[in-house]
């Protein structure tokens, strides 16, 4: 036995992402790499986090302090200039806002009336040499660089340039997480003259891709480790099928290569004490979910009923989730006794699919198209059922949430939605949720179908709901697995 344990030192970690909840937020990424920076800071850890100045965070949050401190980035043959923002939200935690209005001050974040801004790899190229410029020069002197998705991607290369090329000494080791393949930030080669950077980075197995360049290429093949964000997706990425053209990169990187699942916050997706919800209830006090459901349906305009199975979704309405899968099953099932409500926005034609599908079955589907936080928890709270049927799924969240919220999950088994629901095929003692497989409507028509048998049984349904509520998706976990990817990379790692 060892004599005496001294608690591990703690880190200087520097994280950066184009979105961070409550500042900005378009999915999931804001709500992950929020709750990663504020569990590791509560669990002693130094942490900086650097993200956009977009429009109107100022007066949104008054405690946003200027920062006496000008960085000058060079990007391609010009030279731009940033000032930044603070905020220290908790102890041990520093926000860095980079403010440079003619990149961040826009009206979206990436887009404007459904449009991509076409200079985006410019934006996010400058605020990756903002990051690398933090990194080099904050007095606490960041250990650990912790990127997040394509935005950030050229980060990695531009630390490990300068450590090689620029006598920067005890340069940060760098972390680059996937959140999704799908999104590569891919532009004309032309591009990469704004990184500043030598042009013999620029071959395939670095940031070049067919061609072009590609910012989460970048990322995967110059950072220290590559995560992503549940251990299916990290095996599914390297087949041809999901690694979206980077597969081989990634099969090649996959010594460095993890999957760590998301973890929820339970202090904000809570189920009492929850300003957000009408009703507050526990797995023993199940009379409070049915009192929200009936709030809901009164809310959406629906008849307000006890006994129809209510069935939702909270979503981007982009392929990737699969929401044609639910216009088609919806199209099925809603000769049955049930209700539905969508919150989301996205593509077009699917917002105006699911327009027609509420105006036609005013009594059976509402639909809010746009974004809002407060109607998310409500309806995770209020549905008996949760719809997600993504044709692949990197974590997600929502899957979790419903499970908290006492909401039986219907996914497609893939990445994250696999690793966290189980069926009743998998495990009936355990089961909290419903899988299906094959990615059409009639499989999902069917999932509901078994969805309405179950809920004609209480007994059965009470089950479910009580196992998916006593599932613990608890961040202090998953910190604790990136702490060790952390220590790992800085040598002092449990083997
Ligand atoms: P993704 O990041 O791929 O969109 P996730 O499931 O990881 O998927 O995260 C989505 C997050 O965004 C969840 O917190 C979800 O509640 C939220 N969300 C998505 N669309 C909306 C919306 N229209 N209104 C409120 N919240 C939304
Ligand atoms: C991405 C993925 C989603 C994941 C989120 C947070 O947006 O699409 O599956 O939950 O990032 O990691």
């Amino acid at each position: 036995m060892k004599a005496s344990l001294s608690p591990p030192r703690p880190l200087r970690l520097l994280v950066a992402s184009a979105e961070v909840h409550p500042y900005s937020k378009t999915g999931g990424l804001a709500d992950m790499v929020a709750a990663l920076a504020k569990f590791l800071a509560k669990a002693g850890h130094r942490v900086g986090l650097v993200t956009p100045l977009y429009r109107g965070l100022r007066d949104r949050f008054a405690e946003i302090k200027p920062f006496d401190w000008e960085l000058r980035v060079p990007l391609g043959g010009r030279t731009m200039t940033a000032t930044v923002g603070v905020a220290r939200p908790r102890p041990r935690l520093t926000m860095y806002f980079i403010d440079q209005p003619e990149f961040f001050d826009r009206a979206g974040l990436y887009t404007d009336h459904r449009m991509e801004y076409s200079d985006n790899p410019e934006r996010y190229i400058f605020f990756s040499r903002c990051v690398a410029q933090l990194a080099r020069h904050l007095p606490w002197r960041p250990e650990v660089v912790h990127l997040h998705d394509w935005h950030t991607g050229v980060a990695p290369l531009l630390i490990r340039h300068q450590e090689w090329h620029d006598a920067w000494f005890e340069a940060p080791k760098t972390c680059f997480t996937i959140h999704n393949l799908a999104y590569q930030g891919q532009a004309p080669a032309w591009k990469y003259e704004l990184t500043n950077l030598p042009w013999y980075y620029f071959h395939a197995d670095g940031a070049e891709f067919y061609g072009g360049l590609n910012l989460m290429k970048s990322g995967i093949a110059f950072a220290d480790v590559v995560t992503t964000v549940s251990p299916r997706y990290a095996r599914e990425i390297t087949t041809p099928e999901f690694g979206c053209g980077l597969d081989g990169l990634l099969r090649a990187r996959e010594n460095v290569l993890t999957g760590i699942l998301n973890g929820v916050d339970y202090e904000e997706w809570r189920t009492t004490r929850n300003p957000h919800l009408t009703h507050p209830f526990t797995p023993r006090y199940l009379a409070g979910k049915t009192a929200g459901k009936l709030a809901l349906q009164a809310e959406l305009g629906l008849p307000p009923r006890a006994d129809t199975p209510l069935f939702g979704t909270i979503s981007r309405l982009e392929d990737q989730k699969g929401v044609d899968l639910i216009l088609g099953a919806l199209g099925e099932m809603l000769g049955h006794d049930l209700q539905y409500v969508l919150l989301g926005s996205g593509q077009l034609h699917y917002e105006q699919g699911f327009r027609a599908l509420a105006e036609r079955h005013p009594a059976k589907v509402a639909v809010r198209l746009g974004y809002n936080g407060g109607l998310a928890h409500r309806i995770e709270a209020g549905c008996d059922f949760y719809l997600m049927p993504s044709r692949f799924e990197p974590c997600g969240l929502n899957q979790m949430y419903s499970l908290r919220y006492g909401t039986i999950p219907i996914v497609r088994a893939t990445g994250g939605l696999a690793d966290v629901v189980r069926d009743v095929r998998e495990d009936a003692e355990l089961a909290n949720g419903i899988q299906f497989t094959e990615p059409t409507s009639a499989a999902l028509a069917k999932a509901i179908r078994k969805a309405l048998a179950l809920y004609a049984e209480p007994d059965a349904l009470e089950h479910y709901r009580r196992n998916g509520m006593a599932a613990d998706f608890s961040w202090e976990a998953t910190a604790e697995r990136y702490e060790a990817v952390y220590r790992r990379m800085l040598g002092e790692g449990a083997d």
